[in-house]
């Protein structure tokens, strides 16, 4: 006699952090989004080449249609497929940093549709360095459009963790590839007469593609008309109110009837009333920084504090990427 089954229904139901690419590959194939690790921040994959998926990741970041979807290829031949006219210095560029957090916006070709592009004619693209996710791209026949694995606006993910506290439903399959290892979002370079410009600092020093194709120009604080629409003012946001300051220790001192998180680059100073304490690298490396910050983040995030504070990063190399971030994260 039929009986059915509850328990087994859950499990089915069931959000499913995996390692499991099969799971992953198959879910894929059928239009279902799947949540993948990258070296620099988990992203909320899709087929881009069915519209229905590409629909379903807008509504479940609850991401503005103006705001074009990142996509995602295996490697650099792949290119041809989905983008034209692509000009000398982004090849050197994409030979010289894929895989690896670099974004590239090219002109697209028309089987790449309007809605992951948002109406422009261009699209970014990037092979990323995580070996679980290559393989997984190796395994499919279409490119992933895969925007960072957070509603629009919040901290983006680096665990798999951070992906599930975020979508609790909507999202059956996240595969888990650990802590990425970057930490920082894709730096996006556009091109504007064949000349490389910055659209977004990332996981990528903008000096180091310098040294590739020579000078860069810069289009980061255009806000009125971005050229990258996901540059608008306020993002990366924690839930708790979160401040810049330049003296962390008269703060707490001064706020002692408060719950404050300190996020700190630094272990220089004691903070022993604050509340919660993250410091983004005891000796002050800055990659390790970078690994850390939206990790320090969610963390300060789930603590039920009344304020987070921090102070800007010195302002070279990546540090210049994590004070993008934090100028953004206390944006209005
Ligand atoms: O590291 C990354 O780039 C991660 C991982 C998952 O790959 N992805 C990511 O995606 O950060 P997302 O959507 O959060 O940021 C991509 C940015 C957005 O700000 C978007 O506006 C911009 O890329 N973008 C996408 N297509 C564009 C286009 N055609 N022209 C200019 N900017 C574009
Ligand atoms: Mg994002």
């Amino acid at each position: 006699k039929f009986s059915f089954n509850y328990t087994f229904f859950l499990k089915l139901k069931m959000q499913k952090i995996t390692t499991d690419i099969n799971l992953a590959i198959n879910s894929l194939k059928i239009g279902k989004l799947v949540a993948i690790p990258t070296e620099t921040v988990y992203g909320l994959a899709g087929d881009a080449l069915n519209e229905k998926a590409v629909k379903k990741i807008f509504i479940l970041k609850k991401r503005p249609l103006h705001n074009p979807l990142i996509l995602h290829i295996s490697s650099y031949e792949k290119l041809r497929e989905i983008t034209k006219n692509v000009p000398f210095k982004a090849k050197k560029l994409a030979k010289k940093f894929w895989p690896g957090p670099l974004t590239l916006v090219l002109e697209k070709k028309n089987k790449v549709s309007n809605t992951v592009s948002a109406g422009k004619s261009t699209i970014a693209v990037r092979v990323p360095n995580h070996p679980l996710t290559l393989k997984l791209l190796n395994s499919i026949d279409f490119p992933l459009a895969a925007p960072s694995a957070n509603p629009s606006g919040f901290i983006s993910p680096t665990t798999a963790k951070h992906v599930s506290s975020f979508f609790k439903d909507g999202l059956d399959v996240i595969l888990n590839g650990g802590l990425c290892s970057k930490g920082l979002e894709s730096t996006i370079i556009g091109f504007e007469n064949d000349n490389p410009i910055l659209y977004r600092h990332g996981a990528i020093p903008i000096s180091d593609l310098e040294n590739c194709v020579g000078t860069i120009g810069k289009k980061i604080k255009d806000n009125l008309n971005p050229s990258s629409p996901g540059m608008f003012s306020r993002h990366y946001s924690p839930r708790t109110p979160i401040i810049l300051i330049n003296n962390l220790s008269k703060y707490i001192y001064q706020n002692k009837d408060k719950k404050i998180g300190v996020l700190s680059f630094e272990n220089k100073e004691g903070f022993s009333l604050a509340t919660k304490h993250e410091i983004l690298s005891k000796n002050g490396d800055i990659d390790e920084a970078a690994k850390n910050f939206y990790s320090a983040l969610h963390s300060l995030d789930s603590k039920n504090l009344d304020i987070i504070i921090t102070t800007l990063l010195p302002e070279k190399g990546l540090g210049k990427t994590i004070n993008d971030r934090l100028k953004r994260a206390v944006a209005n």
